[in-house]
């Protein structure tokens, strides 16, 4: 059985959402880069590149199940930030967004019957986990030791490692 429309159409719009979490965390990167927190950033690009792996996940299934890719526009990030805290909270959040939107599309395919896409969907509810998790430790490691000095040195070159 080849896959429906109602859930083509809703994971042609989350390979959209998961190339403009790319470019949000690019966009991070890119500011970070500007605060010479290269750690951070490094962290950043790392986290985009795994953004774009998910849509590419979503794009392969699609075609696998022999649905059509569309790619859809992806809106400008935000480019100004207030440091790292506000970087990590807002990352935090998007990653809850992303899950948030990650049960709908499980919900959906529940709903119409798609099989073939719980094991793929399985996989991205579990990987949020995950999402949520590293975005929320950083956040805590960043409130535990402020935004200045030695700590934070530590941290981005901790972060470096990722
Ligand atoms: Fe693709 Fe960070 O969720």
């Amino acid at each position: 059985m080849q896959l429906g429309k109602n859930l083509e159409n809703a994971l042609n719009e989350q390979i959209r959402e998961e190339l403009a979490s790319a470019y949000i965390y690019l966009s991070m990167a890119a500011y970070l880069e500007t605060q010479n927190l290269t750690g951070f950033a490094h962290w950043m690009r790392q986290q985009s590149n795994e953004e774009m792996a998910h849509a590419i996940k979503f794009f392969e299934h699609i075609n696998e199940r022999g649905g059509r890719v569309l790619l859809q526009a992806i809106e400008q990030p935000p480019v100004d930030f207030d440091g790292p805290t506000d970087i990590f909270e807002q990352a935090l959040k998007h990653e809850q967004y992303i899950s948030s939107r990650i049960i709908d599309l499980y919900k959906l395919a529940q709903k119409e019957g798609e099989y073939a896409s719980f094991s793929l969907l399985q996989w991205f509810v579990d990987e949020q986990v995950e999402e949520e998790e590293s975005a929320l430790q950083v956040l805590e490691y960043l409130r535990l030791i402020g935004e200045k000095g030695q700590g934070l040195l530590m941290l981005d070159r901790q972060l470096a490692q990722r």
